[in-house]
């Protein structure tokens, strides 16, 4: 579904204000790192996005790798991450020839933008990067049962939870109005019930479990825990 891959490169209003930006980011960073079990890890951001906050997430891993397909994004993730020498930009195609093991994989609020195809072939990629002990953290899930007035009911306790309620408001009003409410419409977005996303990691080589709390500020959206099911050699 590369039409969402343009579409976030694109100067999308996704965001309600700069606030939400930033928010969105700490939240996701803090997440990261709640998972983050050494530093000594090596850790992949899978379709980070902007990742502003990634130099947090920098701080708490021996090694950061932010994959992003969208070029215009990885522009500037290149740009604005230079000088920490603890961070790496990739493309998701360079993740399929790298060498390098990782002990953490994150991939967030992207599965719902793949086909089952392409999120086959990405846990394949992942599948061989992760070392033996590796986690896969896939977080975000939406689930067939769960409609869009959740995800507005989570952006709004969000909004008022930290002050950019009115901000908010707005933001929803221009984004039923966008490319983004088109694209949802048109392009669709993929739903996984719990089950499902469980045997579909389990066909990929995955053992995974759902955590108790999603990443992110949405509650009624899903993260699983994946390992190895099987010991690599
Ligand atoms: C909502 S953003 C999530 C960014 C970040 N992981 C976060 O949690 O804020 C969705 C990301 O998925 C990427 N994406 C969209 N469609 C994709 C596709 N078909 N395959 C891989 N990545 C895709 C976009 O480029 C974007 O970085």
């Amino acid at each position: 579904m590369d039409e969402w891959i343009d579409y976030y490169d694109s100067t999308h209003t996704i965001y309600a204000s700069k606030l939400h930006r930033d928010l969105h980011f700490q939240v996701i960073a803090r997440d990261i790192i709640g998972y983050i079990a050494s530093p000594d890890a090596v850790v992949l951001d899978y379709a980070c996005g902007e990742a502003l906050s990634a130099a947090k997430v920098a701080d708490a891993c021996a090694k950061l790798y932010l994959a992003e397909p969208a070029p215009g994004v990885r522009g500037r993730l290149i740009a604005r991450f230079a000088p920490n020498t603890k961070i790496r930009v990739r493309s998701l195609d360079e993740l399929r020839t790298m060498s390098e093991a990782v002990d953490l994989v994150v991939m967030n609020s992207v599965a719902q933008y793949m086909t089952p195809d392409e999120l086959d072939s990405a846990f394949a990629v992942i599948g061989r990067l992760l070392k033996p002990n590796g986690r896969l953290v896939l977080g975000d899930i939406l689930r067939p049962e769960v409609g869009m007035f959740r995800d507005v009911l989570a952006l709004l306790k969000f909004a008022r939870a930290h002050g950019f309620l009115k901000d908010a408001l707005y933001g929803l009003a221009s984004t039923a109005l966008s490319d983004y409410r088109q694209l949802r419409t048109r392009v669709g977005l993929q739903r996984y019930g719990e089950n499902e996303m469980i045997e579909k990691l389990a066909a990929a080589g995955f053992a995974a479990s759902r955590a108790q709390q999603n990443i992110g500020h949405n509650p009624w959206r899903m993260t699983f825990v994946a390992k190895h099911a099987f010991q690599r050699p």
